[in-house]
C-alpha cells in the first residue's frame, strides 16, 4: 500500500468546507450559461487566470462573484453532489459543510431554495456514497449584522435542518464578539457553534471566539501558535482546530507549508485536523491536503492521528462516530 492510497482510504471527516468554495470553474461557467448570467471572463482559460491570490480578500472577491451563478435549488444540489462525488473517492465518511446564506439572499434568492437544494444533494450523497453530513450556517462577518440577523430569523424554524452556526469571510476588523447575540440565539436553538479565527487575524480573536461565542471548534486557528497560554487552553479544553494547509499557502497566510505550526501544536496537545476550505480555489480536495503534508514529511501515523481527530471533532453521535473510527 503506497502513501497515496493509504491517505485516500483513511476514514476521515471534512469539517471545514465552504460548499460554494467547491464550485469548480467549469461548473461556474455551465451554471452561468444555464441561468443566463454573463460573467466578465471570455472563457475557461480567462477565468482560470483569476485564481492567483495574494491574501484572503483577493480570494473572497472571486469567490463571491462566482457565487452569483447559483440561482436554483437544482444548482445547489448539483454543487453539493459534485463535491460529494469527488470526496467519496478520498475517504470522506462525514462532512459538516458551511454555506453563506447572506450572500445568496443579497443575490435575490430565498434562503429556503438554497437549503432545499443542498439538503437534497446531501441526502443523495448518503444514498449513493454512504456519506453523512450536516449544514453549518455561516455568518459573513463583513456584511451588515442586520443581514445576519434576518437570515437567522428566516431559518430558525428549520432547527433540525441546521447543525451549527459559523463565522467566516474577511477577518481582520471583525472580531468575534460582534456576533455574540446571533451565536447565543443559535445555541438556544440547539445548534453547535464554530468560528473562523486566527487565519489572518490574531490569537486574540481565537480567545474572543472561545470567550464570547463559546465556539466548540476554531476554523483555521493557526495564529494561536503565537500565544502559549492559548495553546494550553485549546489542549486542556479539547477545542479542535480545523486547519487547511493548501488554503493557508494559496492565501499567503504562510509562505510555505513548512511554516505551518501543525506539528508544534500537536506536540503541545492541540487537536489538529485537516480540511480543504475551498477546494476549487486552492488546488485540491481533502486528500490533496493530506498528501501535501506527506510531501513535507508528515508520517502516515501522524496523518492517521489527524484523520481520527477529524472524526472525534465532528458533531456526529457516538454510535456513528464509533462506526467510523
Ligand atoms: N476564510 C474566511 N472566509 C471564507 C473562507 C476562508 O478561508 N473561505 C470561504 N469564506
Ligand atoms: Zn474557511
Amino acid at each position: 500500500l503506497n502513501m497515496q492510497t493509504a491517505i485516500e482510504t483513511l476514514p476521515k471527516s471534512e469539517l471545514h468546507l465552504h460548499i460554494e468554495g467547491s464550485l469548480e470553474p467549469e461548473l461556474a461557467l455551465e451554471l452561468a450559461d444555464r441561468n443566463g448570467i454573463t460573467l466578465p471572463y471570455r472563457d475557461l482559460d480567462d477565468l482560470r487566470k483569476q485564481y492567483r491570490f495574494t491574501n484572503l480578500q483577493s480570494f473572497l472577491d472571486l469567490y463571491y462573484e462566482l457565487m452569483g451563478v447559483l440561482k436554483t435549488s437544482d444548482d445547489f444540489r448539483d454543487l453539493a453532489l459534485a463535491y460529494f462525488g469527488k470526496v467519496s473517492a478520498q475517504g470522506v465518511r462525514h462532512a459538516e459543510i458551511f454555506f453563506d446564506p447572506q450572500v445568496h439572499v443579497a443575490n435575490g434568492l430565498d434562503v429556503n431554495i438554497v437549503m432545499d437544494g443542498l439538503l437534497e444533494g446531501m441526502k443523495d450523497a448518503k444514498a449513493r456514497y454512504g456519506i453523512t453530513s450536516g449544514l453549518i450556517l455561516s455568518i459573513v462577518r463583513d456584511m451588515p449584522i442586520d443581514t445576519a440577523q434576518s437570515v437567522l430569523d428566516s431559518v430558525r424554524h428549520r432547527t433540525d435542518d441546521i447543525l451549527g452556526i459559523g463565522l467566516d469571510s474577511a477577518e481582520v476588523g471583525y472580531p468575534p464578539h460582534l456576533f455574540a447575540r446571533q451565536f447565543q440565539e443559535a445555541k438556544t436553538l440547539g445548534w453547535h457553534c464554530v468560528a473562523h479565527a486566527g487565519e489572518e487575524g490574531p490569537a486574540a480573536y481565537v480567545i474572543d471566539a472561545l470567550d464570547t461565542l463559546h465556539a466548540e471548534r476554531i476554523d483555521h486557528g493557526i495564529h494561536s501558535v503565537t500565544d502559549a497560554m492559548l495553546l494550553k487552553r485549546l489542549a486542556s479544553e479539547r477545542i479542535p482546530l480545523t486547519t487547511c494547509p493548501l488554503s493557508n499557502r494559496r492565501l499567503q497566510v504562510v509562505n510555505s507549508l513548512e511554516e505551518l505550526p501543525l506539528r508544534n501544536m500537536m506536540e503541545q496537545g492541540v487537536l489538529i485536523n485537516v480540511n480543504s476550505d475551498d477546494p476549487a480555489y486552492f488546488g485540491g480536495y481533502i486528500a490533496d491536503n493530506y498528501k501535501a503534508l506527506a510531501g513535507i514529511g508528515f508520517t502516515l501515523s501522524e496523518l492517521t492521528i489527524m484523520a481520527e481527530n477529524s472524526i472525534n471533532a465532528s458533531f456526529i453521535n457516538a454510535v456513528r462516530r464509533d462506526a467510523l473510527l
